[in-house]
């Protein structure tokens, strides 16, 4: 298992005239050993472009980002795709890939130019299909599948991967309630190291041991979800009216819009 550690990070888009452009600035963000850190914001906050540094695709223009205590841009891709999975908001076009061929992507990083696939291989394709549910859809083309569908084979191929740290890009954002859930819980019972993003705060608050809020590229509030998530945080970040009390039959809040303030 991983942790992860984003150290006064600056990222800036270069501009057509050459101007850099920030849209992320002094980011302190910790993923500890086990840890399932939620990430929490509204629409073009810099999630994505945050989480992007964090696996080593969008370079930091200042600060530093550090898995296991090695600068990641000191190190070679290889070396990140070995330890980090990543599981993101856009789909592959997998055209003509069976559902067991993207999942079996997932070794790639492990392997050598020519090795082949072993049995061990094959088994693992078996059990992450298992685990999200897809037995059933392992000789389907990847293609043909539903978005939520898709979501779960990419995470079966991200398990795949046996990463130390996983990254997830709203990860329930396809799937019908019962999946999110299912999805959760079972990552959850990974255990392992977890940075993901959320639009839907009552799952956040739910699954996640901490939340970090970014806001216009900076990170505005961090802490547990019932440090994060207040009445008027939520108005000041979102800029909308809820109501936030304890969830009755769980121990963590929970938020309920307000549509007519
Ligand atoms: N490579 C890039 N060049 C220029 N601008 C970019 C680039 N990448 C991201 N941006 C801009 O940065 C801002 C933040 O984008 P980002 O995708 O990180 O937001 P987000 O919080 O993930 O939003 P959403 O909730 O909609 O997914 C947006 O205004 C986006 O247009
Ligand atoms: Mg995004």
């Amino acid at each position: 298992m991983s942790s992860l550690k984003l150290n006064d990070l600056s990222w800036a888009a270069t501009q057509a005239r050459g101007q850099p452009h920030w849209l992320l600035q002094n980011i302190d963000l910790q993923v500890d050993e086990g840890e399932f850190v939620g990430l929490i914001g509204p629409n073009g906050s810099g999630k994505t472009s945050l989480l992007r540094c964090a696996y080593r695709f969008n370079q930091p223009t200042g600060g530093s980002v550090t898995l296991d205590g090695q600068d990641l841009w000191q190190q070679t891709p290889r070396w990140s795709a070995q330890r980090i999975a990543v599981v993101l908001q856009e789909f592959p076009q997998e055209f003509g890939l069976s559902v067991t061929d993207v999942v079996a992507m997932g070794h790639t990083p492990h392997k050598g130019l020519f090795d082949s696939d072993t049995a061990d291989d094959a088994a693992r394709v078996e059990q992450a299909l298992h685990n999200v549910g897809l037995t059933q859809a392992a000789h389907h083309a990847f293609a043909t599948l539903s978005g939520g569908e898709k979501q779960r084979v990419l995470l079966a191929r991200a398990l795949v991967q046996r990463p130390g740290l996983l990254i997830l890009d709203e990860p329930t954002n396809h799937l019908d309630p019962r999946y999110q859930l299912e999805l959760l819980r079972h990552l959850r019972q990974l255990g392992l190291s977890t940075l993901a993003s959320f639009h839907d705060l009552n799952l956040a608050a739910a699954f996640c041991d901490r939340l970090y809020v970014i806001a216009g590229g900076r990170i505005v509030a961090h802490g547990t979800p019932s440090e994060v998530l207040t009445t008027e945080r939520l108005l000041q970040v979102f800029g909308v009216h809820a109501l936030v009390d304890a969830h009755p039959l769980a121990d963590c809040p929970r938020i309920t819009w307000i549509p007519h303030p």
